[in-house]
């Protein structure tokens, strides 16, 4: 249960401004939206000024650890030295690798290489060859604050077919990014994904998504690519979620490692790529937090 704020009572948001003054109009907008049919964030979604400071010093991190990689991969390098190379550059400045223990994730880090959608599992005995493509997805955690985001990488001579994945699944991403703004909603960023990436003959993964992050590692809403415009979660300023759609080259269908119960890899055995950005939806746009 909660009681409802009276206007001249302090804000739920610790502004210690009075209500009407502060989030009342914000929360009388929402309402509406939501009477309408939508679904819309609650107030533990929006993030608050403090909150917001915080996870950009977690991004800090997250971001030192892709350009430390981003500087230092090549081939001949095995994936356990990008593990070190994040769990270094991560506890040197004060953060936790998200992924560490997470579910009973061993490692710092997901590497995930070609046919790999995600969750791949950093070991000294995959080495990186010419012609790979890279997936480093990288997860920090500073006082508690989470920061999420991932790169794509090519190994020495790639394909054009694979760099033409690797580039279309990087313009899907921007192109999401294009439509976060406030109070439109997720499905406007999900058919923007999508459509460029059909319109490349590519093939979205459906059953895994993005999601909110920033308080905790996962949060809501979940995060998909397959819905329309003007569906899915309302973006209210203050949500904040990434944008990670894994694009195949072939079919969308996946199937887990059923050894180490988490790489993901498709079904028919041909590539993935995927990128992931932070963002934040703000009073005029978006920011993008992590990348
Ligand atoms: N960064 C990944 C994501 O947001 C999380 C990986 S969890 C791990 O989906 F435990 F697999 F690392
Ligand atoms: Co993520």
């Amino acid at each position: 249960m909660r009681v409802k704020i009276g206007r001249n009572d302090p804000c739920w948001c610790g502004s210690c401004k009075k209500y009407k003054n502060c989030h009342y109009s914000f929360d009388e907008k929402i309402a509406k939206i939501k009477s309408q049919g939508h679904i819309v964030p609650d107030r533990s979604m929006i993030k608050l000024p403090e909150q917001i400071a915080g996870i950009k010093e977690s991004a800090k991190i997250n971001v030192a650890c892709l350009d430390a990689v981003g500087e230092q991969i090549r081939a001949g390098m095995s994936t356990e030295d990008i593990d070190r190379i994040v769990y270094e550059t991560t506890t040197k400045m004060g953060g936790i690798p998200a992924p560490l223990n997470y579910e009973g994730f061993p490692k710092s880090v997901c590497t995930s290489i070609n046919e790999e959608v995600c969750h791949g599992i950093p070991s000294p005995d995959i080495i990186l060859k010419d012609g790979d493509i890279i997936n480093v997805d990288c997860s920090t955690i500073l006082n508690g604050y989470y920061s999420d985001s991932s790169r794509m990488f090519c190994i020495g001579e790639v394909p054009e077919e694979k760099k033409k994945l690797v580039q279309v699944c990087r313009e899907c991403v921007e192109l999401g990014l294009k439509e976060v703004k406030p109070w439109g909603f997720l499905g406007d960023m999900s058919e923007a994904v999508y459509n460029h990436a059909v319109k490349n003959g590519y093939s979205v993964v459906r059953s895994i998504g993005g999601h909110g992050v920033g308080v905790e590692f996962h949060e809501d809403p979940w995060v998909g690519y397959i819905f329309k415009r003007g569906t899915q979660m309302l973006m209210a300023p203050g949500l904040m979620f990434t944008i990670e759609p894994m694009v195949n080259m072939g079919g969308h269908d996946i199937v887990v490692d059923e050894e180490n119960g988490w790489t993901v890899r498709t079904k028919d055995g041909l590539p993935s790529a995927q990128w992931e950005i932070q963002v934040l939806v703000t009073e005029d746009g978006a920011e993008v937090i992590s990348w």
